[in-house]
């Protein structure tokens, strides 16, 4: 059977601010520089969710992209679209940095995914910002490599 990837975009706008709760005043400045300034700031972020499967031999396609859109919408871009993701609960006890947003996107995603499996969560927050997760040091742990 022939895999595919397939990769759909995706836009939102947050806010945040890069903060340690432990992290003395100057540590937080030194190490999130102008991302740690009070009263937070916002991304135009673009997402990229990429679902890899098999090419069904009938319509040549590795993913329903209509589902996926759907799925996304309601779990992902409904949940961070114009909120402070400071305050959502999946970064209780961990900084907003597009590490941690990816990660809690895949996690958001990997169970529900309608037809394929999800392969990597990209995400673009600044010109010259992107961060990237793909699971597999997760699902080599589980799997006792
Ligand atoms: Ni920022």
């Amino acid at each position: 059977m022939n895999d595919a990837s397939v990769t759909r975009r995706y836009r939102f706008s947050a806010a945040h601010r890069l903060h340690c709760d432990g992290l003395s005043t100057e540590d937080n400045r030194r190490i999130f520089g102008k991302c740690n300034k009070p009263n937070g700031h916002g991304h135009n972020y673009v997402l990229y969710v990429t679902v890899r499967g098999p090419i069904d031999s009938a319509t040549g396609q590795a993913t329903d992209t209509e589902a996926l859109d759907r799925l996304v919408h309601e779990i992902v871009l409904q949940r961070f679209d114009h909120r402070d993701l400071n305050h959502d609960a999946g970064f209780a006890g961990r900084t907003t940095t597009g590490e941690n947003l990816v990660l809690l996107v895949w996690d958001l995603l990997v169970s529900r995914i309608p037809i394929g499996r999800l392969e990597k969560i990209g995400l673009i927050e600044t010109r010259d910002n992107y961060f990237e997760y793909d699971g597999l040091a997760l699902a080599a742990g589980s799997a006792g490599a």
